[in-house]
């Protein structure tokens, strides 16, 4: 999909279709007064009939002649005095699915901001880009014969903003599809099936990756890792026929003298659990347990689209969690590449034991600033359901850096406390710690237990499982939180 952007009137721009937007209560922007003076009040003539409250995210369309569009949707924002980023997202998001459904191929699209700053018109156009581009994403690549779903028409968005320079305009909008391109990676490494997607798959994604936009690559196999003793990611994919990875991809844009910030991804390409074996039960859904690797690998494919002038490293721990005669037992005990060790009382706890060499290895790299993201625990989908991601932090303005991310960039997530007595769950009787730290606050001890690896470093753990995919009819991978991740590498831009 294609899009553009402009600052003058939006009458003026070509296309086949036209979106106007309409508060309730009669309000109306400068350009929906003028669209309907056009057409001789035939806009409001539908208001005041009644028939149309402007509420948010109700579309109506009208096919007017003699008309510079062939077609018009009108957009209800609701009403003026509660119009905010959330309530454009919502009706974004409907009017998307508005566009898509039509044959509609050019929409030129020109919405007021919530409030009249910089951020909100940059905030509002990610949202527009995001949702647009999302809306027409399909995975249907193993449907064989016709597909079901109908051809999507639109392929061009102009986009109209106002109180802005056009090259700003233009920079947003370039930055809106980076990011939706990640997101798109994301989803559709996330919606590939697990004997699709194995750790060797994820490794040539980051490989094609490095290729096409000039990252240096590194991959670690289980040999070479055995030779480094990161022993509780091998205790993982021991059991597993196929080879664990861990695969280091570097985005160099920034100075050579700046620090790195690095993205770590849990890549477990199936979680059957382990011999701690998971009912059966929407097991498939396991395949997403690679999810934190795939929003690793679009947050780089973002920023190096956009050419960010940052460093970021990508580390992706991609391992398949497998029941066999050479698997991890409850009761093992291993010593991990930090040389603590560790006694896996539950092979299902398996996220964290891949991470935890993960973390330790990142510190070669003295980042920055470290953020990983997993498909950790099902207690965060308990705490936060499936609109909010878990964030934790041994570190108070990386943790706010994070909530202002995902605010911005509507990607949101939430903090929940590190605190001491959680870590002393953890405690065991015969190593240095135990990997499940009892019934209560999974999601907490679950991230005490990497803390412990990351100490000296400025880290925080986003737990994505319940915001990485959805279940039910609609099944598939979100693509979050790549809109986060991305908005926060780049506000580190302005910071300075
Ligand atoms: N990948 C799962 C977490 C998960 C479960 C994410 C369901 C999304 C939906 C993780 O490896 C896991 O199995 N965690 C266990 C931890 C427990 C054994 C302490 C869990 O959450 O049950
Ligand atoms: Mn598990
Ligand atoms: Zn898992």
């Amino acid at each position: 999909m294609k899009f553009s952007a402009f600052i003058s009137d939006a009458l003026e721009q070509k296309g086949d279709c036209l979106v106007l937007p309409a508060f309730s209560e009669g309000q109306a922007e400068p350009v929906f007064d003028q669209a309907d003076q056009v057409l001789s009040g035939a806009l409001t003539a539908r208001i005041k009939a009644g028939d149309y409250q402007a509420e948010a995210g109700k579309t109506f369309w009208l096919y007017p002649e003699g008309f510079p569009f062939s077609r018009v949707v009108v957009l209800g924002l609701g009403k003026r005095q509660e119009y905010s980023l959330a309530v454009a997202r919502k009706a974004v998001r409907s009017l998307a699915s508005t566009l898509k459904g039509s044959a509609a191929k050019t929409a030129v699209i020109s919405l007021p901001a919530a409030a009249d700053t910089e951020e909100d018109s940059r905030a509002l156009t990610e949202a527009l880009v995001l949702a647009l581009h999302g809306a027409t994403y399909e995975f249907n690549a193993y449907k064989s014969g016709k597909s079901d779903s109908k051809k999507i028409s639109l392929s061009n968005i102009k986009l109209g903003l106002s109180n802005v320079a056009l090259k700003q305009a233009r920079e947003w909008v370039k930055q809106a599809r980076a990011m939706a391109i990640g997101v798109e990676l994301a989803k559709d490494l996330g919606n590939q099936p697990g004997n699709v997607c194995t750790p060797t798959f994820l490794t040539k994604q980051a490989k094609k990756i490095a290729k096409d936009h000039n990252l240096e690559l590194e991959t670690l196999g289980e040999k070479e890792m055995k030779k480094l003793g990161m022993n509780t990611f091998l205790s993982v994919s021991k059991g597993s026929t196929e080879e664990g990875q861990l695969i280091i991809l570097q985005y160099k844009g920034g100075k050579s003298s700046d620090k790195s910030h690095v993205l770590v991804g849990k890549g477990i390409t199936f979680d059957t659990g382990g011999i701690s074996l998971k009912p059966g039960l929407n097991m498939d859904e396991m395949k997403y347990d690679m999810c934190g690797a795939a929003s690793v690998l679009g947050t780089l494919l973002a920023i190096a689209e956009m050419k960010a002038p940052i460093n970021v490293i990508g580390l992706v721990a991609a391992a398949e969690n497998m029941p066999a005669g050479n698997a991890s037992k409850p009761g093992d005990i291993v010593k991990s590449l930090s040389g603590q060790t560790v006694e896996i009382l539950n092979t299902d706890a398996e996220g964290r034991l891949v991470l935890c060499d993960t973390l330790t290895y990142a510190k070669r790299f003295e980042p920055a600033s470290i953020v990983d993201i997993a498909t950790l625990t099902g207690a965060c989908i308990v705490a936060l359901g499936h609109h909010t991601s878990g964030m934790l932090a041994n570190n108070d303005e990386l943790a706010k850096e994070l909530l202002d991310a995902g605010q911005q960039s509507g990607d949101r997530c939430w903090q929940l406390p590190l605190w001491p007595e959680y870590n002393e769950q953890l405690n065991s009787n015969f190593a240095d710690m135990q990997n499940i730290g009892g019934p209560g606050a999974g999601t907490i001890t679950a991230a005490c237990f990497l803390s412990r690896f990351t100490e000296g470093m400025n880290w925080a753990h986003l737990d994505i499982a319940g915001t990485a995919w959805v279940s039910g009819k609609d099944k598939g991978a979100t693509g979050r939180p790549v809109p986060l991740l991305t908005r926060y590498l780049l506000n580190k831009l302005n910071a300075g």
